[in-house]
Formats: C-alpha cells, sequence, structure tokens
C-alpha cells in the first residue's frame, strides 16, 4: 500500500492545493492531507473548519482523509508509518525553502519528498492573497473550492455589519 501526506497550512485551501492533492491521489493508494496547527499563529480559519473545507473540496476523491497534525512532520510521518511527502511547487521561490525542508525531513527520519509543480492556471494562488482580496471585496470565487468562497463572503458580511 502506497501512502503519502500532503502537508500544509491550509487557511484555506485553494484550488491550486486542489490541483496539487488531486495529482498525488493519481499517484498513491491512500493520501492523507495534513493541516498544521499551530498555537502560535491564529489564522482566519480555525483548525477544524480548514479541516471541514478540505473535506468538502476533496469529497469527489475517495483515497484522501483529512488529518491535522502538530510539532515535526516527521513525527506524525513515523507515527503514521507515511513515508512521502508530497509538496507543491509554485515558482522558484518556493523551491529554496522546499529543498532545504525536503533535505532535513529526510535526514530527521528518512521521509522522502515529492515535487509536484503546480499547473500554470493556479501558480500564482496562495491563500494569504486570498484572504486579502476577498476581506477587501474581491471576487475569489474562480481560485477557491465553492464552499471556501461561501465562507469567505458570508465572514466577509459579518465584519461588514459590525
Ligand atoms: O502551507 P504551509 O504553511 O506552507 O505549510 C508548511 C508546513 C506546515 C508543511 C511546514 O511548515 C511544516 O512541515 N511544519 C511542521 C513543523 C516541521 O516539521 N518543521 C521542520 C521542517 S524541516
Amino acid at each position: 500500500m502506497r501512502r503519502a501526506v500532503c502537508p500544509g497550512s491550509f487557511d484555506p485551501v485553494t484550488n491550486g492545493h486542489v490541483d496539487v492533492i488531486t495529482r498525488a491521489a493519481a499517484l498513491y493508494d491512500e493520501l492523507v492531507v495534513a493541516v498544521l496547527v499551530n498555537p502560535g499563529k491564529a489564522g482566519l480559519f480555525d483548525v477544524d473548519e480548514r479541516m471541514a473545507l478540505l473535506r468538502e473540496a476533496t469529497a469527489d476523491l475517495p483515497n484522501v482523509t483529512v488529518d491535522s497534525f502538530t510539532g515535526l512532520l516527521v513525527q506524525w510521518c513515523t507515527a503514521h508509518d507515511v513515508p512521502v511527502i508530497v509538496k507543491g511547487l509554485r515558482a522558484v521561490g518556493d523551491f529554496e525553502y522546499e529543498l532545504q525542508m525536503a533535505q532535513m525531513n529526510r535526514e530527521l527520519a528518512g521521509v522522502e519528498t515529492l515535487f509536484v509543480p503546480t499547473a500554470p492556471q493556479v501558480g500564482h494562488l496562495s491563500s494569504s492573497l486570498v484572504k486579502q482580496i476577498s476581506a477587501f471585496g474581491g471576487d475569489v470565487s474562480h481560485l477557491v473550492p465553492p464552499g471556501v468562497n461561501s465562507r469567505l463572503v458570508a465572514r466577509r458580511e459579518r465584519e461588514g455589519e459590525s
């Protein structure tokens, strides 16, 4: 059984993440999408919301499950017997840090990293840009799964009322 993990903050999941998850899911028997719980950094969505949005966005991928983790990613990998991390690479800017983490994760626990180049149509996408555009009233419906868009719109409307 070939298993891999696709880790990230996913605050919130974008179409760029869905592209990488979909393509990784085609390469492995089981793919776990793992959301980092970072107690030092409050996100826009809490971890349970991020996981629910990921489950919704990957509902048509039967071999994908969603989990969360704290601490080192390789500790989660060892505990769950998952030998491969899959990461999307958008542009050269991503590469330097991702390479460093990949080398460190292999050194720490022998966990390999597979890089998937994102599709060019979503290569410019990031969760932080999506949040910024939406907060100022921009339309992000073509950049994120429908459930994420409706949550962002609802949140903006709530905040506009207060
Ligand atoms: O979506 P992000 O924020 O780019 O995801 C980064 C993430 C969560 C994959 C990365 O920060 C991570 O693996 N964090 C867990 C802590 C860890 O293992 N650090 C050592 C890396 S060598």
